[in-house]
């Protein structure tokens, strides 16, 4: 299972870096690696926690360590460093993967030692590569690739049956402490007490967004955080990343095509300045990750979180936009089976949806394997993100998972939903 699982996430980062080494090492834009930085590192990640730190093998390349240390460089900075050319990187990262199979095939899964307990560090190394590969596919968008990207079939949608759904008083469990893989910004699991609110069925889609817009959303202060309202002006922001007006209409590019925006899809690529202006325009707000995560897995009848929306069901096509089937967000309401308990869709796969909330430690907080993973972005300079999007694979994904980005972020593959508090007439 896990070895089919490490051989799958493989395929998938070597389909995005089958390119000439000349799109692999160029920049792209300051905001994210060249991609044979990322093809590196996910082998250089492996090598540190499945060969080194779970079965003490000696350093393969002690020296390009620092390299692939994603705080010893900022981004932009990587394109200077002396990185592994791409033939070498992918021999590195096959090297690696050779005697990590190893270790698994004689690896006691079942040990006391938190890295091997139910298989951690492969369970960390494949959610790993799974995230940069989605990180990958958000650089190829801003390269403009079409021929690397392929396009399948999604369902079709119900934009009918938007609306509201209400989630009431009462308290339910934040977190996990039974999910083996789960990082540690989402342990433990500790009960909560919410007042009663109501949250979009479906994400905000694009029609709706262009509502916003032609209503002179973007003029209006009325509307912004001043920290947004500062931002938007810097930057001249008047429409989602990638869109473009012409001829009357708006267009977005998609992998280097253009298309006419289609309005049922949810809006992506809109920083969290812009999803929060969009609320307030609405007489709305954004949920706060408590909200959402109540709104996603909580099942009120059994008193227990679910492992999916839907239940504990394995994500199938009928369920959620997820994995990279299509290189897109599905329509709202494309995914009536995926409901959760409150009657909420697509909260998992589609887009990762901004919250109000920061990125903060939960109660009892311990960092665990490092630092670097969670610890040192709390505080107030990441709003949180949930439920992953098209590309995010159902690996790296749980009602749980909790994703952070600077609020200006607009190259991920972001969107969100409203949210407002329930009058007490409501309930
Ligand atoms: C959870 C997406 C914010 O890409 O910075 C990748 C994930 N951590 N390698 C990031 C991550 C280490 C992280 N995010
Ligand atoms: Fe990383």
């Amino acid at each position: 299972m896990i070895a089919a699982r490490l051989e799958q996430v493989r395929a998938r980062s070597l389909a995005y870096t089958d390119a000439d080494d000349e799109l692999l090492v160029r920049q792209h834009s300051t905001l994210m690696s060249p991609l044979v930085w990322d093809l590196a590192h996910v082998g250089n990640y492996e090598e540190l926690w499945v060969l080194r730190e779970l079965a003490g093998v000696t350093p393969l390349r002690p020296e390009i360590d620092e390299l692939y240390d994603a705080f010893a460089h900022p981004r932009r900075e990587r394109p200077r460093l002396p990185l592994l050319p791409p033939a070498e990187a992918r021999a590195y990262i096959a090297g690696v993967r050779g005697r990590v199979l190893d270790v698994l095939d004689a690896a006691d899964l079942a040990a006391p030692d938190p890295m091997a307990l139910d298989g951690y560090a492969f369970g960390l190394v494949l959610q790993h590569e799974h995230q940069h590969a989605e990180t990958m596919l958000a650089t190829l968008q801003l390269a403009g690739r079409p021929g690397l990207v392929g396009d399948g079939d999604l369902p079709p949608g119900r934009p009918g049956d938007a609306g509201e759904v209400l989630v009431p008083a009462g308290p339910f469990r934040v977190g996990t402490g039974a999910c083996p893989w789960a990082y540690d910004n989402e342990r433990p699991a500790h009960r909560v007490r919410l007042p009663a609110f109501w949250i979009d069925r479906f994400p905000v889609t694009n029609g709706a967004y262009l509502a916003f817009m032609e209503d002179g959303g973007y003029a209006d202060p009325r509307w912004w955080s001043p920290a947004g309202w500062r931002w938007r002006a810097a930057r001249k922001v008047r429409a989602p990343l990638f869109w473009a007006p012409d001829g009357g209409r708006w267009w977005r590019l998609r992998f280097g095509r253009a298309e006419p925006v289609p309005p049922d899809e949810p809006v992506q690529h809109v920083s969290w300045y812009e999803a929060d202006a969009y609320a307030r325009w609405a007489g709305r707000r954004l949920p706060t990750e408590a909200e959402w995560e109540k709104a996603c897995g909580w099942d009120p009848d059994l008193g227990r979180a679910r492992a999916h929306p839907w239940g504990d069901a394995e994500p199938g096509p009928g369920h959620a936009n997820l994995g990279h089937r299509a290189s897109r967000p599905a329509p709202v309401g494309a995914y009536p089976a995926g409901a959760s308990a409150y009657g909420a869709e697509q909260m998992i796969g589609d887009v990762w949806e901004w919250t109000a909330s920061w990125f903060e430690p939960y109660p009892g907080f311990r960092s665990f394997p490092y630092r670097e993973y969670s610890e040192v972005f709390f505080g107030h300079t990441y709003r949180v993100l949930r439920g992953g999007s098209w590309a995010t694979h159902p690996v790296a994904i749980r009602t749980t998972f909790r994703n952070w980005d600077y609020p200006s972020r607009r190259q991920i593959f972001a969107g969100f939903r409203c949210a407002r508090s329930a009058a007490p007439e409501e309930v």
